[in-house]
């Protein structure tokens, strides 16, 4: 099959470094035009330079990592060091990178690269939606280029992980989140009712850690870190890997079930902001504009991550 072009567009985060890391190790796959970071997890000064460390690790210092809207499109900077630590990526060490930072705001590049594409390309967001919505808002004439966006964000069945009503990508930023789940292109979501379904148990890790490559080691410090919290907050087994499911699905989407509904995101309720009202049931007649993930096959999620981290070289 060809390489398929993307643009992930991540807040780094543990979770999202371990996507990136993933991708990177699928060139056969995707062809990663760039990075674009966005301010979420913790502020953009730090997304940034933690993408460009993983492409360090990646052995990818050739990709163009962008920086992009430093606040969400209306509220006040959401971050949640409390998850990720003060750094983002808590549990490897942190160095100052040798890939660059590449020249121009992110929201540029997305625009730019929708309106030169000769082949249409995949958005795969992970953070929130600052950078896509605003790229949107500012030209629409993108939208004809966008081949699909496959985002982790929102939850139904689960709840709210940030807020009681609302999981933490959509509660950032819901504004421009309601610019994309109407952006009439097709998307695929994966909330948190298929992200906790994918839990990094100690036996995944320890399947991870014997991985004897930089890419390997630094995926596993990362999970001992996130595990910490999140086996704390919701009593698992481990913690969910969260915006790895993007990218799974773009290399192995059979892994994943997923239902044509109806999203449309609370904008309006200072209560219950950012919620997603997912109509998996069509109680209502609004039109299916996402497909919602609802079930993983978690074990060979786990394979695939493992597989494709081993490909990287050992030094
Ligand atoms: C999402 O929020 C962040 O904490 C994670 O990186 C993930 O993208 C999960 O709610
Ligand atoms: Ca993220």
């Amino acid at each position: 099959m060809a390489k398929r072009p993307v643009i992930i567009d991540c807040d780094p985060g543990q979770d999202d470094a371990i996507n990136l890391l993933l991708a990177m190790a699928s060139p056969d796959d995707l062809d990663i035009l760039g990075i674009t970071t966005v301010a979420g997890n913790v502020p953009l000064s730090l997304t940034e330079r933690n993408t460009r460390q993983m492409c360090d690790i990646g052995g990818r210092t050739d990709l163009l990592v962008f920086a992009g809207c430093d606040r969400p499109m209306q509220r006040e900077l959401l971050t949640a060091e409390n998850v990720h630590g003060s750094t983002g990526i808590d549990g490897v060490d942190i160095v100052e990178p040798e890939t660059p930072l590449a020249d121009g705001h992110a929201v540029d590049f997305i625009i730019d690269s929708l309106l030169s594409a000769t082949q249409a390309i995949a958005l795969v967001p992970t953070g929130p939606l600052t950078n896509i919505g605003t790229a949107i808002q500012r030209n629409p004439a993108i939208l004809d280029r966008v081949a699909e966006i496959v985002l982790m964000g929102g939850a139904m069945r689960e709840g709210g992980n940030h807020s009681p009503s609302a999981e933490f990508n959509i509660l950032a930023d819901p504004h421009a989140a309601d610019i994309v789940f109407r952006c009439g292109r097709p998307i695929t979501v994966f909330g948190l009712d298929v992200t906790h379904q994918v839990l990094a148990t100690v036996e995944r890790r320890e399947r991870i850690r014997s991985i004897a490559n930089p890419a390997g080691q630094a995926t596993a410090g990362m999970l001992d870190f996130f595990n910490r919290h999140d086996t704390a907050k919701y009593q698992s087994l481990g913690a969910p890997l969260h915006d790895p499911c993007t990218v799974a699905y773009l290399l192995q989407p059979d892994l994943f079930e997923l239902k044509a509904c109806n999203l449309t995101v609370e904008t309006g309720s200072e209560l219950t902001m950012g919620h997603t009202a997912v109509d998996f049931w069509r109680v209502t007649d609004r039109p299916h504009n996402i497909r919602w993930a609802h079930a993983v096959d978690a074990d060979g999620f786990y394979d695939l991550l493992v597989q494709r981290l081993e490909r990287f070289s050992d030094e």
